[in-house]
């Protein structure tokens, strides 16, 4: 197993549409621990494949706090079937650093993916875990939570990473 690099933005993997995994083979599954793995190093409490540099519809997540940390779910082709209510969630990214912003989100998300057995996967979610399967399947859309607060808000942080990323020379 090994630690995965993470992308970061404005890495343009991560504006990419995803595309959906016809099989779960060993080269996933193996991804999918890697991803969990990466993750937990991090930490965050989720990641998605394109933020690996693989643009493919798989997530993992974990929201779990101190000692129950540690069983990470691992969905493929997640997807949003229902969507109810408003909450608004400071969110972060591993793939936008120095950077958190309030975005509003639905409050209760009822998802439907597969796990890494092929086998269907129902979750019904509030609270944090809600805002973090929607912010995962955003990336696997090419979408940011920075691509969902204002264009003023946007403009700045682009700026900002802009001039970091030419400081460090990348
Ligand atoms: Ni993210």
């Amino acid at each position: 197993m090994a630690l995965l690099p993470i992308r970061t933005y404005p890495d343009p993997v991560l504006a990419q549409k995803c595309r959906p995994i016809d099989q779960v083979d060993q080269d996933i599954r193996r991804l999918a621990e890697e991803m969990a793995e990466t993750m937990y190093d991090a930490p965050g409490v989720g990641l998605a494949a394109p933020q690996v540099g693989r643009p493919i519809r798989l997530i993992v997540v974990d929201t779990a706090e101190g000692e129950q940390r540690g069983n990470p779910m691992m969905l493929v082709n997640p997807e949003i079937l229902e969507a109810e209510g408003e909450l608004v969630f400071n969110e972060g990214c591993l793939s936008v650093p120095d950077y958190t912003a309030d975005v509003h989100r639905a409050a209760r998300v009822k998802v439907q993916a597969r796990d890494l057995d092929g086998k269907p996967v129902h979750i019904e979610a509030e609270g944090l875990l809600s805002v973090c399967l929607q912010h995962e399947i955003d990336h696997l859309d090419g979408r940011l939570f920075i691509d969902r607060i204002s264009q003023l808000k946007r403009s700045m942080y682009r700026k900002r990473r802009l001039k970091q990323l030419r400081r460090e020379g990348s």
